[in-house]
């Protein structure tokens, strides 16, 4: 996905154009321009080394031709370093100028934009009903709204879709037990979900041990599969039951979602993957069952990817199967976006492979799919995270313990405070906590669960970022100034620690863009760690509160676009903030 949020001068441009009509350069020659160490300049071209090796020609020499070659800027300054690097640093003028017009909330988002905006359907959360979300559905929740959030912040349209798991096995385990213990859904007593998982937990222990058991808990599943109206009016109600314990984190978390359309959705659409994939003999029968094999491939040539089970039901497989293609007809998404657990690696490669030889035998475009996957949320023992008694964590008591812990803190500061305000702002730092500590991970690793750590006032938290907006919020209370403003004085950076500052927020685009090619935020997050980091040491430096006119403008400036920054990049992962900590 390639964004315009290209407002700094685009050097590997430059270099690659420049380089063209040069003698010893061709059409092979990439630039490879990265921000650089603040040491050797701002940004940094490394491709004349390996181009100049390639061609058995001196790095040094022929990076010294390309800079001579450059047009004069007023924008920055060049120089060659180590064996052939070419070094760019920003003049003063530039920075005060890209600041004063980028700078700002409103100019930011602007200027996001991306150049070829695309419809995206990100498949996130996605909890199984008659189960209670535990504390492995946060990351989904949690990392798919800050990518829909950072997609959406670009320009693309964004459909978000919660494809909740309504139509799988447990309801054959759930419905049996219901039966077998005549039990009445309306009257589940205050945690419905809490009983219908218990009932479910019973019943997938008692399966494991008695056949007879499980062929009914199937024959149950099959019946529900094939419109059985009694089946069929239980299996409502617990979908409704789980669905107004699922509304609850999701107001918590301030996630909204365009469809719920789940399993269960395209339940009448499972004969078209059936047929689709044996028309055009991609699937086989195998057991009974209907299996796709890929002989391409090193494992799946023998994994087989199950998309209707020997007693006929679908599974899975068929519903991912249906529901991709209906995105594609009905909403022509371009890009779909899965976000799940690691451990489903494979269905997703499987699903992936097989939907390309789908498309491609109905001569259809596929939309981009990409499996966005993480690792697991550990406890203090390395191992997946578990209450005492080794059950797994509610996610609703683990946000409101994240509440619970942020109010003590909140009370400690400020001892006078009204509770609903101390309610209020403990929710935006204890939620903001949770989610930060989860997305500052690369999300393809595990992570240990630490209250200490993710709600500490120091460090890559988000109580630090949070506090770094309240303290710019109170500078500007102190000099009865506006964030709004414009600071038409300002005079260009000058002492080191302006400059430092000036740099790192250009750098937001380079961040934005990186986390968006990969879709991981933790980038993003390292970025505002870092911003924020740059900031705190520019306040213990310079003053704010003088007399000159000039400096004093350009260190408010400062100060309201690291503010501005900070609270897109933390809104573009769900994080809210405070005027006040
Ligand atoms: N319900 C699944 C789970 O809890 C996740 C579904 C992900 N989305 C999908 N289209 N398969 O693991």
């Amino acid at each position: 996905m390639s964004t315009s949020f290209d407002l700094l001068p685009s050097f590997d441009e430059l270099l690659y154009h420049t380089a063209q009509s040069l003698d010893g350069f061709n059409e092979d020659f990439d630039p490879q321009t990265r921000s650089a160490d603040e040491r050797f300049g701002d940004f940094q071209a490394n491709g004349v080394l390996p181009f100049a090796k390639k061609a058995g020609k001196n790095p040094r020499e022929l990076a010294q031709i390309l800079i001579d070659a450059l047009p004069p800027s007023e924008n920055w300054t060049v120089d060659l370093a180590g064996p052939g690097f070419i070094n760019f640093t920003l003049t003063p003028k530039f920075l005060l100028e890209w600041i004063s017009e980028h700078g700002s909330d409103s100019a930011i988002s602007n200027s996001a934009h991306s150049e070829s905006p695309k419809k995206v359907v990100l498949d996130y959360s996605s909890p199984n009903t008659a189960k209670q979300m535990h504390v492995g559905h946060i990351r989904s929740t949690i990392i798919g709204e800050s990518i829909a959030r950072i997609l959406a912040f670009q320009g693309n349209e964004i459909i978000r879709d919660n494809h909740l798991g309504d139509w799988g096995t447990q309801f054959g385990i759930l419905l049996l037990a219901i039966k077998e213990q005549k039990i009445s859904l309306d009257d589940l007593g205050d945690d419905p979900i809490a009983q219908l998982e218990d009932l479910y937990r019973q019943g997938n222990a008692r399966i494991k041990e008695d056949e007879v058991a499980l062929a009914k808990a199937r024959q149950e599943l099959v019946q529900l599969q094939d419109g059985d109206p009694e089946n069929l009016q239980l299996w409502e109600k617990i979908r409704d039951i789980s669905m107004s314990s699922f509304l609850k984190i999701y107001e918590l978390l301030d996630v909204k979602f365009d469809h719920s359309l789940g399993e269960s959705f395209y339940r009448d659409q499972v004969d078209e993957v059936y047929q689709g994939l044996s028309k055009h003999k991609i699937c086989q029968e195998d057991d009974g069952a209907l299996v796709v094999f890929h002989p391409e491939h090193k494992r799946f040539a023998k994994q087989p990817f199950i998309i209707r089970k020997s007693d006929g039901a679908s599974n899975y497989a068929t519903t991912d199967l249906a529901t991709l293609t209906y995105r594609q007809k009905e909403w022509q998404a371009e890009q779909i976006i899965y976000v799940t657990d690691g451990r489903q690696r494979d269905h997703f490669e499987q699903l992936f492979l097989t939907a390309q030889k789908w498309f491609d035998a109905d001569k259809k475009t596929l939309p981009t799919l990409s499996h966005v996957w993480f690792g697991t949320i550990l406890g203090d023992d390395n191992k997946a995270i578990k209450t005492r008694d080794g059950q797994p964590i509610k996610l609703i008591d683990l946000l409101e313990e994240a509440i619970r812990r942020a109010a003590d803190m909140v009370k400690q500061k400020n001892k006078d405070l009204p509770e609903e305000e101390v309610q209020r702002r403990a929710k935006v730092i204890g939620l903001g906590a949770v989610k930060y500590a989860d997305l500052s991970q690369d999300r393809t690793l595990d992570y240990v669960f630490s209250w200490d750590k993710m709600l500490a006032m120091q460090g890559n938290t988000a109580p630090y970022l949070q506090y770094a907006v309240a303290r710019i919020s109170s500078i500007f209370r102190k000099v009865e100034r506006s964030t709004e403003d414009s600071f038409t004085h300002a005079r260009p950076p000058e002492s080191d620690a302006e400059r430092k500052l000036s740099r790192k927020l250009l750098f937001f685009p380079l961040a934005l863009k990186q986390a968006t090619r990969e879709l991981k935020p933790h980038f993003l997050c390292t970025y505002l760690y870092e911003l924020a980091t740059e900031f705190s040491s520019f306040y213990n430096q310079e003053k704010v509160m003088i007399d000159d006119v000039k400096a004093k403008d350009l260190r408010l400036l400062l100060c309201a676009s690291t503010q501005s920054v900070l609270k897109t990049g933390l809104n573009l992962l769900g994080i809210d903030t405070l005027e006040e900590m």
